[in-house]
């Protein structure tokens, strides 16, 4: 396994394992890797993927007051991770490596980062599609990997790729979650022992949901009043930022399930804000 800082390491590295005719994966993090991070770096590694990791923690997505300076890094045992799941190669850059001295370039996906967390999250978004934009014009991946768990930034790099016509695929794979049904994420370090027995409210929340969905309950403010009452029960919850019943490709509020729908929140517990997701589908 290669770990390189620059992008010219990046591009000679790549441009020979492309010469040796593999095909090139890329996963996309922030480090503090965990299950979640693995389940993609797995999935690259079985689709026979050169796989390439990226760790960087991109200053231009967080928004001010957010968590930027006090974000988990573990490089040394994010490399291990790496390693031992067999990745071909981690690319490391410092912020000046990737952003130069001077960005004057942005890359905005409208409408689709308005709702959910655009909402909270303003300029949250242009700087994920910057930075993916930016990986995939120095990587050049054929496939990149993105995680369920983020559902709107998945959807939001997609219609990117589409967009501008990026080269790659872009596969979701499933959210992994911890045994209460807690999304894994690496701000679960976070929560303290009562927060994280508490937040399993979020998950359950979204399968009683999807369950009176599927029982024809299919009107959404009734819906959402019932997960609202589930994720207030929990004592250690401080603010929800939304719960929202969406479509899967406009994500505009729906009215009524008819088929498919995107159930999404955002809800603090103590001082962490965490989301969580579920794709759900009454005909099936
Ligand atoms: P990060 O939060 O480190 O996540 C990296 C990838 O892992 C994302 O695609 C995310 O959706 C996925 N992931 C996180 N938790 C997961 C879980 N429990 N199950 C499955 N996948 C999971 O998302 C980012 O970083 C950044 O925004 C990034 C795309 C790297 C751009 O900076």
């Amino acid at each position: 396994m290669e770990v390189v800082k620059t992008i010219t390491e990046v591009r000679s590295l790549v441009k020979s394992a492309r010469e040796q005719g593999k095909t090139i994966g890329l996963v996309p993090t922030m480090g503090a890797l965990h299950v979640g991070h693995i389940s993609l770096i797995e999935r690259s590694v079985r689709d026979g993927c050169f796989t390439v990791v990226s760790i960087f923690v991109n200053p231009t997505q967080f928004t001010p007051g957010e968590d930027f300076e006090k974000y988990p890094r573990s490089l040394n045992t994010d490399l291990k991770i790496c390693k031992d799941n067999k990745v071909d190669l981690v690319f490391v850059p410092t912020a000046e490596e990737v952003y130069g001295k001077e960005m004057l370039t942005w890359v905005n996906v409208e409408k689709l980062t308005e709702p959910l967390c655009g909402k909270f999250r303003p300029g949250h978004f242009r700087g994920v599609t910057t930075i993916c934009a930016k990986l995939f014009n120095i990587v050049i991946p054929d496939v990149a990997y993105f995680g369920q768990k983020d559902a709107q930034q998945a959807i939001v790099i997609k219609k990117m790729v589409a967009d501008l016509n990026m080269p790659l695929e872009i596969i979701a794979c499933p959210t992994v979650r911890e045994p209460n049904g807690l999304a894994v994420s690496s701000r679960n370090q976070y929560l303290s022992p009562d927060e994280r027995k508490d937040a399993a409210c979020l998950y359950n929340a979204l399968q009683r949901c999807e369950q009176m969905a599927k029982s024809g309950i299919t009107h959404t403010p009734q819906l959402i009043a019932e997960m609202r009452k589930i994720i207030e029960a929990a004592p250690t919850v401080k603010q929800i930022d939304y719960i929202e019943i969406v479509d899967t490709h406009s994500l505009q509020p729906l009215e009524k399930i008819t088929d498919k729908a995107l159930l999404a929140l955002a809800v603090k517990i103590g001082a962490t804000r965490l989301i969580d997701n579920i794709l759900i589908d009454t005909t099936s």
